[in-house]
C-alpha cells in the first residue's frame, strides 16, 4: 500500500523555486482555470509562461480542451500565477497529484486561490450557462477514502485533520457577488454546493436523482480536492462551477451530455467570466502589498 503521497515538501518546494526563478511578479492570488475557461489569463499583464513540460517533476494534463501552463502576470497591481489545464483523478493521478500545484502556489506566496470548473447542474433551476459560486461541497471520493490528504503527513502543509465547514470563503463570495452585479451578470449567478465523480462518466439519471435528494446543486469531476488541500494550507478560498449541461433527472430525456457540449458552453461564457473574475480580483485583497 502506497502511504506517502509522491511530492514531498522538498520537490514540491523545487518546483516552485523553478518557477519563482522564472518569473517577475509576487504571486498573491492563484487562478484555476476550469474546461474552456482558459482566457482569463488574457486579462495579464506582465505575461510570462511556462508550459508544464518544462517545469521539472510537473505532471502533464492529457484532457483535450484543457492547456498545459502556468501563465503569471499582473491584474491591476495584483500578482496573479493562474494554471490554464489541471489534472483529475479520472486522468490516473492520485488526488494529491492533482492538487500539488496548489501547494506548489502557496510556496509561489499567494493568499488566495480561485478554483473553477465546468459541472453538470442538478438543481432543476438552473440553466446551461449560469455560473455557480461555490458555497459548500459534498466531497463523495472522501467518503470512499479518496482525499488528496490522505497518506504520511507533513505539518509544514497544515494540520492533519482539517476542518472544511467553511472551506469556501463567504466574505469573497459576497465580492465576486458585487463583482457580478458591477458587470449587470447577477441574473445567470447561482450559489450552490457542488458534488463531485471521480469520473470519466456522466451520471446516470439514479445518480442525478440521488445527487439532487442529498442536496448537491451542481457535479464536476475536479476542484473539491484542490479546495481541501488549499484550505489545509491556510489559503482563502473561492469557487465557481460553471453549468456546462443539465443532469438527467428523467429516463424520457433523449438527449445526452458530451464533453464537446461542455467546451462549448465554456466557449460563450469565455469573455464575461474573464471581465467578472478580473473584477473580483480588483476587490479580493482589501490592502495591497506593497510590491
Ligand atoms: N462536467 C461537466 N458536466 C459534468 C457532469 N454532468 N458531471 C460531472 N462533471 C461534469
Amino acid at each position: 500500500h502506497d502511504t506517502g503521497p509522491k511530492y514531498t515538501y522538498e520537490l514540491v518546494k523545487d518546483i516552485s523555486d523553478f518557477v519563482m526563478k522564472r518569473i517577475h511578479i509576487k504571486p498573491k492570488v492563484g487562478i484555476i482555470c476550469g474546461s474552456g475557461m482558459g482566457a482569463i489569463p488574457e486579462e495579464l499583464t506582465e505575461k510570462i509562461e511556462i508550459e508544464y513540460k518544462d517545469i521539472p517533476h510537473f505532471p502533464i494534463s492529457t484532457v483535450q480542451g484543457h492547456d498545459g501552463k502556468l501563465v503569471t502576470g499582473k491584474m491591476g497591481r495584483v500578482g496573479v500565477i493562474c494554471m490554464q489545464g489541471r489534472f483529475h483523478y479520472y486522468e490516473g493521478y492520485p488526488l494529491s497529484t492533482c492538487s500539488m500545484p496548489v501547494r506548489m502556489m502557496k510556496l509561489c506566496g499567494i493568499t488566495h486561490i480561485i478554483i473553477s470548473n465546468a459541472a453538470g447542474g442538478i438543481n432543476p433551476e438552473y440553466n446551461i450557462g449560469d455560473i455557480m459560486i461555490i458555497k459548500d461541497h459534498i466531497n463523495f471520493l472522501g467518503y470512499g477514502g479518496v482525499n488528496p490528504l490522505v497518506g504520511a503527513h507533513d505539518e509544514r502543509w497544515g494540520p492533519r485533520f482539517v476542518p472544511v465547514n467553511k472551506i469556501y470563503s463567504e466574505e469573497v463570495r459576497e465580492k465576486a457577488k458585487i463583482a457580478a452585479q458591477r458587470l449587470g451578470i447577477e441574473s445567470f449567478l447561482r450559489e450552490g454546493v457542488l458534488s463531485i465523480t471521480g469520473g470519466p462518466c456522466y451520471e446516470t439519471v439514479a445518480e442525478s436523482r440521488m445527487l439532487h435528494k442529498l442536496g448537491a446543486d451542481a457535479v464536476g469531476m475536479s476542484v473539491i480536492g484542490e479546495a481541501i488541500t488549499a484550505c489545509q494550507a491556510g489559503l482563502t478560498v473561492f469557487g465557481f462551477s460553471l453549468i456546462a449541461g443539465k443532469c438527467p433527472m428523467e429516463y424520457s430525456v433523449d438527449s445526452e451530455i458530451s464533453h464537446s457540449e461542455v467546451v462549448e458552453c465554456a466557449q460563450k461564457r469565455e469573455i464575461l467570466i474573464r471581465k467578472w473574475v478580473l473584477e473580483l480580483v480588483g476587490i479580493l485583497i482589501p490592502s495591497l502589498p506593497s510590491d
